[in-house]
């Protein structure tokens, strides 16, 4: 089966080509078209400006995904697009972009939760039956940090959330305190690779909010807060690399610290045969081998699964992976139905994951 996938929920416009067979996902192309340049002067993504790329790029991303592929519209057997959560302006150009093939081409069409994707980045390249549920899902993203059970494919459960910022919000806006740019995520993490931690007077304690609170929710804006306040404090830190470099440890090992000790709680009550970590934090690499090492230790019969960085950021090919699944949970006559999707299916700036 070949299913073509598009994502402008955000600040990338991507497509991609997925090849479903002998039990197994491969990625045929994934053309991700960034947009970080522009809406790095802004320190965030502006939502008419994101539209307006989105525009201009669709096309051509959708073209070349097709050309890298090999393949035609022809040999398309569904497309798959993200209708939600996201920023109202940019979801649409992808929305209506898919519709409108939809219709011209005659090809089916289904609608995907961003998030969806995100959890089924985990499965490219995989065995898909060799998934044990239940299953546990750390999501970290711009927008999301959420433990989600999955006891089957495609039945979520969301059992803790934050309560404020995303992780990766708060990447980025410390990242904006510091005075590094945007995105955050890969800058801060960059910036603590180069840390040397010599010995100065210099100490930082940030907190590690709702660490033992007895859900499995997370609160990141007090910790930003934290940071803000120090630099406040102490303005020399932003005049040295270093110190800027040091605060960039200490706030990474703090969020990492708190989603990985939540992460083993759900697991201990939970007891999934699988955990997996999901949206565009999981490319952190301090997060992945915290999560890998504290699960060897604590739970050695568990699967951990993280997505090949390449899929964890913003792509099309989880968009598509995800439609895969849905295809194949509708029988015949619902299969049939998705070539009148055209006419049904929604935008929505806050879809709910189900
Ligand atoms: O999933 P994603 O690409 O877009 C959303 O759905 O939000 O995630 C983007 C977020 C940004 O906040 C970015 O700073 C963060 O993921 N991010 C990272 C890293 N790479 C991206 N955070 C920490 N470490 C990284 N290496
Ligand atoms: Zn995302």
């Amino acid at each position: 089966m070949i299913i073509l996938g598009i994502e402008t929920s955000c600040d990338d416009t991507a497509a991609a080509v997925i090849k479903a067979e002998n039990d197994k996902i491969s990625v045929l192309s994934n053309v991700v078209s960034s947009q970080i340049k522009l809406h790095a002067k802004w320190g965030g993504v502006v939502p008419n400006l994101a539209s307006r790329e989105h525009l201009k790029n669709i096309l051509p991303v959708i073209e070349k995904s097709l050309l890298e592929s090999k393949k035609t519209y022809q040999d398309i057997d569904l497309i798959s697009v993200t209708n939600g959560p996201g920023l109202i302006p940019a979801l649409l150009i992808g929305t209506t972009t898919a519709k409108t093939l939809s219709y011209i081409w005659k090809k089916p069409l289904t609608g995907i939760h961003h998030i969806e994707g995100h959890i089924y980045a985990n499965l490219i390249g995989k065995k898909i039956n060799s998934i044990k549920f239940p299953l546990l899902c750390l999501v970290v993203s711009g927008g999301h940090t959420q433990l989600v059970l999955m006891r089957k494919h495609l039945d979520y459960k969301i059992v803790g959330e934050t309560l404020d910022d995303a992780a990766g919000e708060a990447f980025d806006k410390v990242a904006r305190i510091l005075g590094l740019g945007y995105p955050g995520g890969p800058i801060i993490s960059q910036r603590v690779q180069n840390y040397k931690n010599p010995k100065n007077s210099f100490k930082v304690n940030l907190p590690r909010p709702m660490i033992n609170s007895q859900d499995f929710n997370f609160s990141f804006s007090g910790l930003k807060t934290a940071v803000l306040y120090t630099v406040k404090k102490n303005q020399n830190i932003l005049k040295h690399h270093n110190l800027i470099d040091k605060l960039c440890f200490e706030f990474q090992e703090a969020v990492t610290e708190v989603l990985v000790h939540k992460t083993l709680k759900a697991v201990e009550k939970y007891k999934p045969r699988t955990v997996m970590l999901a949206g565009g934090v999981s490319a952190n690499e301090r997060l992945r081998s915290r999560l890998k090492m504290a699960l060897k230790k604590e739970f050695k019969s568990i699967d951990y699964i993280m997505p090949n960085i390449g899929y964890s950021i913003d792509n099309a090919s989880m968009i598509a992976t995800a439609a895969y699944f849905r295809f194949q949970s509708y029988n015949k006559e619902k299969r049939e139905k998705l070539k009148l999707n055209w006419k049904k299916i929604k935008t929505e700036a806050n879809l709910k994951l189900k």
